[in-house]
């Protein structure tokens, strides 16, 4: 039975990014590159993909997980000696491989689409997708014969100065028949400026040996960008941002000022939802329909449902309920569960802490390891005291509780529904129900004070 395979290149390291981390794993909107290049591949629903890993090989198999097989290049000669790493999984196999570069983000399941359709079509050995580069600089040219037909790809360092000068580009992804790629790949040598093993040079052997080598033109060079470097992954960042934000737009989203929202690829935001300036949505966030995300919030991997605002807040690993607000400048700490209708205010960080429905924590405040029940009211300026210097304790609020301003509240403790906490109370023990907890010295005003200082001889001051 004729299948369907892909081979993801991912072994280099891309000295070219001068980074510690390798090339195919600098994220693009929140997904490593090579993910995003995974993603569209599988849409295309390949019956194998293999992915050949070398510098970072460990990191680049944890990031993709059980989605691809892998194999090993253990020196990186080249980009056929690459694919020729993949022979024992792949080499008996009959049917059409895809092959495309670990760096090339913005490439679509669309284009591969029309790739394979291309193939097919010209009943093609090898179908390589090419672009008109603007400025072609670094890229493989795609050399034609005069009636057009194509003779091989020519890398940047092999050109002369007239081949140079075509500005048909080698996108790095082609199709090939799989038995013929793979007895190709057997001849090729690695007599070239770089010394490698070039995948390109298949194509001249295929066709050299009489099999149709056909040529699809993608129309927008833009998405075929490899990112060898900062430079162009700010390109392609820019270019997947204003994808990304144009599909929020178009479903419904309001975003007040695109160029300068930035949205990671997998977030999810929901109809008539409202981004403003600034905003950084990010991770695995989520956000519900008719919400406000004021300017210059950060989510990250946050969960947001219908009609929530958030001001100027960030909010890490943490979810906002139904109806709740936030900010502005507040911050939501992982673990932080935000009740439907709850309100927190200005300068307020919540971590690992329940705030139940309704529940007010409107002003400078701090709830760290605390469950809130529901409509409470907490004043300004309230800490929950968690840390002993060694370990992190659990305070409990019950419903309907008044927590009066700059009351700290020690854990553990448990204050128990509809009670009171006396205003700058320091709270070490329980409040029982209905109860008012009061810790604080009592006042006493000392009479005619100013009789005993310096004050009432003082003849400026008794005129
Ligand atoms: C390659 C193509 C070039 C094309 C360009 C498109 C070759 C010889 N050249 O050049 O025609 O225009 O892509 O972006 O194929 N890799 C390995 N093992 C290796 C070498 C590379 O796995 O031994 C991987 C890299 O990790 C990368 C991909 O192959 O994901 C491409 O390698 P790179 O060095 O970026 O090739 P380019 O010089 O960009
Ligand atoms: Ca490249």
């Amino acid at each position: 039975m004729s299948g369907k395979y892909t081979i993801i290149l991912a072994a280099g390291k891309g000295t070219r990014m001068k980074s510690k981390l390798y090339k195919v794993l600098h994220p693009v909107c929140g997904k490593p590159m090579v993910d995003h290049v995974l993603t569209e591949v599988e849409k295309t629903q390949p019956d194998e993909v293999v992915t050949v890993v070398g510098h970072g090989a460990e990191a680049v198999e944890e990031t993709l997980g059980d989605r691809s097989a892998y194999v090993v290049q253990e020196t990186q000669l080249g980009t056929g000696h690459a694919v020729l790493q993949a022979e024992p999984l792949l080499g008996d196999k009959d049917g059409m491989t895809l092959i495309a570069n670990g760096d090339t983000p913005l490439l679509t399941a669309d284009t591969f689409e029309k790739l394979f359709a291309y193939h097919r079509d010209k009943g093609a050995a090898a179908t390589i997708l090419t672009a008109k580069a603007p400025d072609p600089t670094g890229y493989g040219r795609i050399i034609r014969s005069e009636i057009g037909t194509v003779q091989k790809i020519v890398e940047q360092k092999d050109a002369t100065p007239k081949e140079a000068e075509v500005d048909e580009i080698n996108t790095g992804v082609y199709c090939f028949d799989n038995q013929s790629l793979f007895k190709a790949l057997h001849q090729v040598t690695n007599d070239n400026a770089q010394g490698e093993y070039y995948l390109t040079d298949v194509i001249e052997i295929l066709k050299k040996a009489g099999a149709i080598v056909a040529a699809y033109k993608m129309t927008h060079f833009e998405e075929s960008m490899g990112v060898n470097d900062r430079v162009a992954l700010a390109a392609a960042t820019r270019v997947m941002q204003t994808r990304i934000n144009t599909a929020h737009m178009r479903n419904g989203v309001t975003l007040t000022d695109p160029s300068t929202t930035y949205i990671d690829r997998d977030v999810v935001i929901g109809a008539d939802t409202v981004i403003e300036p600034g905003v950084q949505l990010l991770g695995r966030t989520v956000i519900g329909a008719d919400c406000v995300i004021g300017a210059h919030s950060k989510l990250v991997n946050a969960t947001i449902e219908d009609q929530v605002t958030v001001t100027s807040s960030t909010i890490e690993d943490a979810i906002m309920r139904k109806g709740s607000n936030i900010g502005p400048n507040s911050h939501l700490r992982p673990l932080s569960d935000i009740g439907e209708g709850a309100h927190i205010g200005n300068f307020v960080e919540v971590k690992k802490a329940t705030i139940g429905a309704r529940t007010k924590v409107g002003h400078l405040t701090y709830v760290g390891d605390a469950t809130l029940g529901t409509d409470i009211n907490v004043g300004c300026g309230v800490v929950f005291v968690n840390y002993d210097g060694v370990k992190k304790w659990h305070a409990t609020v019950g419903d309907h509780s008044f927590v009066g301003s700059n009351a700290n509240i020690v854990a553990p403790v448990t204050i128990a529904d509809h009670s009171f906490i006396a205003a700058g109370s320091t709270i070490t023990e329980d409040v029982p129900f209905h109860a008012m907890g009061i810790a604080r010295a009592r006042q006493t005003n000392k009479e005619n004070f100013w009789d005993r200082t310096p004050l009432a001889t003082d003849p400026e001051w008794n005129k």
